[in-house]
């Protein structure tokens, strides 16, 4: 798993629709010294997000992709697919992008394509995670970083971390908190990634050292 370009630094993409926060952390690590991989290229299907912009005043190379100039699924992802192999992609992280993956991404880059989800994983998949954890009334929440397959937020788990949750927790409240625990691990799994020490076994991800 991971194999890198030729300055030995892996070249990671960002799919991304909206603000863009998990974004700024793993493009703040990436430049780092020792980082092994680099951000070359965002793509979000959603022209006004916050994330397209930072991305642009970053100086980094980000695409809008028009959802609507296309007929089905298979011509939207077709085109994100010629965007990724003409920059020479080998990681595709999901970073609140707000669309199902299909089968010709997911085709294209076997697993190769990163998701973080805000809650331990498998429980409350799909939207508003941090509601429906407040909602069960679970005591520990958290975050997510795994591969992504077919399935809704189902693909094998690289990363996690847990979070508490207090009586006087809301939904905002819930969610900065998690959100800051994914911006530490989001990064770390992508390092991860590119570090050669994954291996997996069925569902299972190997961390070795
Ligand atoms: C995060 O909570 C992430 O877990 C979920 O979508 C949100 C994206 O936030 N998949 P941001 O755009 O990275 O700030």
């Amino acid at each position: 798993m991971g194999k890198k370009s030729t300055d030995n630094k892996g070249n990671v993409a960002v799919l991304l629709s909206g603000r863009g926060s998990n974004f700024v952390s793993i493009l703040q690590y990436s430049r780092r010294e020792k980082s092994n991989f680099n951000v070359s290229l965002v793509i979000s299907d959603n022209e006004a997000s916050q994330g397209l912009k930072r991305a642009r005043q970053e100086g980094l190379l980000a695409l809008f992709v028009n959802p609507a100039a296309f007929s089905d699924r298979f011509g939207f992802e077709t085109e994100i697919c010629r965007h990724l192999i003409a920059h020479q992609i080998r990681l595709v992280c999901l970073a609140g992008y707000m669309r199902i993956v299909g089968k010709t991404l997911l085709n294209q880059f076997p697993e190769q394509i990163l998701n973080i989800h805000p809650s331990l994983l498998p429980a409350f998949p799909g939207l508003n995670a941090q509601k429906q954890a407040l909602d069960w009334g679970v005591r520990v929440s958290g975050c997510t970083v795994h591969f992504v397959d077919s399935g809704t937020d189902s693909g094998p788990i690289i990363l996690q971390k847990a979070v508490p949750i207090f009586n006087e927790d809301d939904v905002d409240a819930l969610s900065a908190r998690i959100l800051a625990e994914e911006h530490r691990i989001y990064p770390l799994a992508i390092s991860l990634y590119f570090s050669g020490h994954l291996t997996k076994q069925g569902r299972r991800v190997k961390i070795n050292q």
